[in-house]
């Protein structure tokens, strides 16, 4: 699995001096981990076939390097509209300017992590490839572009990639009289839980409670589930991968508008299984992507699909109007029930940043999930998984979910250090988390929260346990944009924005700051507001403000969580 192989890589890497050959750098560039696991997976690989690596990531590789490289594999995830994850931007944006070194006879492989759900799949590792190109790097193999469900083509690129590499890297090694250092490998898995994507552990749900008004606009659930009798611990600033049933009633209603039976046999890699089970537990039905409308085309012999599937532009647009169900709806057709099993893919499971701390909640983990619903063809629908866990579950249902962890939101490892959090919406849910560490180890550090929702009396989420912190003194600021309660809309920014000179005085006192939620508008606000506030108050200009923030960056003090 991608955590333990992470591990396995981080604590195998060799020392960076031993030898001068080049060694297969491998660059990666990751989002919430898997990029990494691949990397550090390819590094175990290539150490197991007696060759040389240096695994790195981007936001850690000088490019100053690049004129020495002779091998270089990248790994690297695509997020949000085609944009690199954080940690590869400065690379990124570096191989595509005028300082760039010519890479002429350098050996590049590429292999890109993404979701086909989302226009612009895999863009930021198109973007690597060509760059690399253009500066005259020459792949050995050909790029991957991996879907969601990517470990079996992970492993199978993995092997191809090093067939390529492997003779002129030995080679190379040989001549460059290197001898390689064998490193034991670390036993991975010591602190890892045994619960992973691929072995979730079965939780029991014990509450799930509406924490906004009847009058809101939005639907916020409290979910708590209980990890007793599992090994499952994570840290605040992880998030918790949680599989979903799709609603039965849409299902049979599928079965029968195919004229199928829901109790006919189907296989699923290895499985046997019924074809209504195999809808209800395993195949992705809600979160629409260009595969299936090609295969779902294919099955049923389906001219008006087949030739919208070979119109990129207008399929994107025909997907993100709907959901599987609706294109089967819309669309019913012929087809044996193993070919509509052979259309779909496997349910992903959904990831939710963890809303509590172990330190308070012990063996629980709580979640605070915004149930995205909407009319569309005459019906209401809702997302896979939090229609699942807003409309079809209560206190005993049983919920697979695993830990994963991001080691990118940490609180500091100084409780003495300052932080800011900015969590608008569904994103205060890490920061629950953290206060409610800081408090269980009596943190000296301040804690300043800017908290946005549309309206105080329907939005507030956690009010009473935010406004108990504030008395206790464990949150020393807070600050609230109630966007719709007046005729102008506020947000989390504009209150950063008001109180500049002291978010810049606590910025210069060492605190750490922190992002979580929307990431397409909120997140880029927020940096906005910050770039100016840093001009402001430092009296820099747009630069000298944004490489401010860069170091920050650098040095793990401004730390995002945004979807
Ligand atoms: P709105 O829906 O009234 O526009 C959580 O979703 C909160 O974030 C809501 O109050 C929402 O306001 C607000 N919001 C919407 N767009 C935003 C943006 N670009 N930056 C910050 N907050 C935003």
């Amino acid at each position: 699995n991608a955590n333990t192989a992470a591990l396995a890589g981080t604590l195998g890497q060799a020392p960076a001096a031993a030898a001068e050959a080049a060694p297969l750098t491998i660059l990666y560039g990751s989002q919430t981990g898997n990029a990494k696991g691949v990397a550090a997976q390819l590094e175990s690989a290539a150490k197991a076939r007696g060759l040389q690596t240096k695994l790195v990531n981007m936001a850690d590789y000088k490019p100053a390097a690049l004129k020495k490289e002779q091998f270089i594999a990248v790994a690297v995830s695509t997020y949000g509209e085609g944009e690199p994850p954080e940690d590869a931007e400065t690379l990124h944006a570096f191989l595509a300017g005028k300082k760039a070194p010519k890479l002429d006879g350098v050996k590049v492989a590429v292999l890109g992590l993404g979701d086909s759900s989302y226009e612009f799949f895999c863009q930021t590792a198109i973007d690597f490839e060509e760059r690399l190109q253009k500066l005259g790097a020459e792949s050995v193999v050909a790029r991957a572009d991996l879907d969601v469900d990517y470990e079996e083509q992970a492993t199978a690129w993995i092997d191809s990639a090093l067939d390529a590499f492997e003779p002129a890297l030995k080679a190379q090694q040989e001549q460059g009289g290197a001898n390689v250092v064998a490193m034991p490998l670390a036993t991975a898995g010591a602190h890892a839980s045994q619960y992973t994507k691929q072995n979730p552990f079965s939780a029991e749900i014990s509450v799930v409670q509406k924490i906004t008004g009847r009058n809101s606009t939005k639907d916020v659930r409290h979910v708590e589930i209980s990890l007793e009798g599992s090994d499952i611990q994570y840290q605040p600033g992880d998030s918790l991968g949680v599989f979903f049933l799709n609603d039965e009633q849409r299902v049979d209603e599928v079965i029968a508008l195919l004229g199928l039976k829901g109790d006919s046999e189907v296989t699923l890699g290895n499985e046997t299984l019924t074809l209504r089970t195999a809808l209800v537990e395993k195949l992705e039905l809600t979160q629409s992507y260009p595969g299936f409308v090609e295969k779902y085309a294919a099955a049923t012999n389906n001219a008006e699909l087949s030739t919208l599937a070979g119109d990129k532009a207008a399929l994107r647009e025909y997907i993100e109007a709907r959901q599987i169900f609706d294109i089967i709806k819309q669309q019913p057709g012929t087809l044996s029930a193993q070919a509509l099993v052979d259309s779909c893919r496997k349910i992903q499971p959904r990831l939710y940043s963890i809303a509590s701390s172990q330190a308070e909640v012990e063996e629980e983990v709580h979640l605070t999930v915004g149930l995205v619903e909407f009319d569309a063809f005459g019906e209401t629908h809702q997302g896979g998984c939090s229609g699942f866990l807003a409309h079809r579950v209560e206190e005993g249902t049983q919920v697979k979910v695993f830990s994963e962890h991001n080691d990118n939101f940490r609180l500091p490892a100084d409780d003495n250090t300052p932080v800011i959090m900015v969590g608008p919406g569904t994103g205060i849910a890490p920061f629950r988390a953290f206060l409610q560490e800081r408090e269980a180890r009596d943190a000296e550090g301040d804690n300043w929260l800017f908290f946005g929702n549309p309206h105080f009396t329907q939005d507030f989420l956690y009010q009473v346990e935010l406004q108990k912190y504030v008395k206790s003194g464990v949150l020393n600021r807070i600050d609230l944009a109630f966007s719709r309660d007046q005729a102008e809309k506020i947000y989390v920014q504009d209150r950063l924005r008001e109180k500049g000179q002291d978010v810049y005085t606590w910025l210069q006192n060492g605190a750490h700051f922190y992002v979580c939620g929307d990431a397409s508008r909120m997140a880029k606000d927020v940096h906005q507001a910050l770039v100016d506030i840093v001009k402001q108050y430092a009296g820099k200009s747009d630069e000298e403000a944004e490489e401010y923030l860069k170091e920050l960056r650098s040095a793990g003090r401004y730390q995002k969580d945004v979807y």
